[in-house]
């Protein structure tokens, strides 16, 4: 599948996202099996909406009754202080910012398996920009406003106490060291990585487009302890190239919202719409927080599946060719 088509399909999806229930949450569950390499992205399924018809194909069932190892953390936060602003030098940064909460064991860097390229106009839709403000040597600040609300993760000893299906750890035993056509076998059908937690919850952004001249004066005056007034102002059109639409990843809601209630005018009396006018408005806060999405899944973290090998040499084979074939994904994206 080509990146435009790729891009296609998750903003279909995105669009579907709106309030997926606990049930439709669960196509991501802890202990399934996730293929990171042939699917362009669990990742992507699970950012851009629900899934749960497609449970089967997305990840598969691995372990016997994973969810007796199961735990459910409570990580709500206060609102107040939920915004945050992020200085990101180059295109790279926009996305490990945007993917923060997203681990993949054996890659630094999970969204390559997922975006397969980065063309213009998928980082356009995805992050609220049109492609034109894209250009070559901008400079992105983002606004978020994050709201994890709950983590289900497994126990700590989960690799001791949980097992695979005897069926999967029967075709473990007679994988022969050497012969790597078993492993990407193994992998295609039964997945390379295993969720070992998820978060849910919501997250709102907003990216502004600098040059760099404008950026680098920001970036300083944030080090030197910006005042309110400043960090307002630089945030403003009067610096910005350009102001990213609010974006959120579950809420269809939020960004109609955001449109009447976070308005802000500037120095010049040109009218713009800004996240941060959240900042020190703790009813503005509790109006967004209402509205934003808890079902959306904002944080996983896949670890290989070969942890559950019990043979080391043979852990360390499958691990090696495992990570051979991400590596080797990551350069030709
Ligand atoms: C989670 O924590 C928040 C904030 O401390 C609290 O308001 C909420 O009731 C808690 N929810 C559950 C299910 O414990
Ligand atoms: C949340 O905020 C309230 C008041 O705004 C404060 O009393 C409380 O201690 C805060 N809770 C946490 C967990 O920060
Ligand atoms: C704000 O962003 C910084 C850097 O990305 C991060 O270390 C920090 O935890 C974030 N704070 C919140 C409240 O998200
Ligand atoms: C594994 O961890 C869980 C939760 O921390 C605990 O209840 C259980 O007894 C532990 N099991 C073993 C075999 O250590
Ligand atoms: C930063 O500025 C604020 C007020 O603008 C002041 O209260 C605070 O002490 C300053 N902090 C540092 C580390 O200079």
């Amino acid at each position: 599948m080509d990146a435009l088509a790729v891009a296609a399909v998750l903003l279909l999806a995105l669009r579907a996202a709106v309030c997926v229930d606990a049930a439709a949450a669960a196509n991501v569950d802890i202990g399934r099996g996730v293929d990171v390499l042939q699917r362009f992205g669990i990742i992507g399924d699970v950012l851009y909406g629900d899934v749960s018809n497609t449970k089967e194909s997305v990840t598969h069932d691995i372990i016997d009754g994973a969810d007796r190892f199961t735990e459910v953390l409570n990580v709500t936060k206060n609102h107040t202080n939920l915004l945050n602003i992020t200085f990101c030098p180059d295109l790279d940064c926009l996305f490990d910012v945007y993917f923060d909460g997203f681990q993949v064991d054996l890659t630094d860097k999970p969204w390559k398996l997922l975006t397969t390229s980065r063309s213009r106009h998928i980082v356009s839709e995805r992050f609220g920009v049109p492609d034109i403000a894209m250009g070559f040597g901008q400079k992105f600040v983002i606004v978020s406003f994050r709201r994890p609300v709950k983590r289900i993760k497994t126990f700590d000893n989960f690799t001791q106490v949980a097992e695979l299906k005897s069926t999967i750890s029967d075709k473990f035993k007679c994988m022969s060291i050497g012969i790597e056509s078993m492993v990407t076998d193994f992998i295609t059908e039964h997945g390379s990585h295993y969720i070992d937690e998820y978060t849910l919850g919501d997250t709102v952004f907003q990216v502004l487009v600098y040059l760099p001249v404008f950026y680098n004066k920001f970036y300083k005056c944030v080090l030197n302890n910006c005042s309110e007034s400043d960090t307002v102002l630089l945030l403003s059109p009067l610096y910005t190239e350009y102001q990213g639409h609010v974006m959120s990843v579950g809420s269809n809601a939020v960004e109609k919202w955001v449109d009447t209630n976070l308005q802000v005018e500037s120095k010049l009396g040109q009218s713009y719409i800004s996240l941060y006018a959240l900042k020190n408005r703790p009813e503005l806060c509790n109006e967004i927080v209402a509205l934003m999405d808890e079902q959306s899944v904002v944080g996983l973290h896949l670890k290989v599946v070969s942890t559950f090998l019990a043979e080391p040499i043979k852990r360390k084979w499958f691990t090696e060719v495992l990570d051979n074939h991400v590596k080797l994904r990551e350069v030709n994206l």
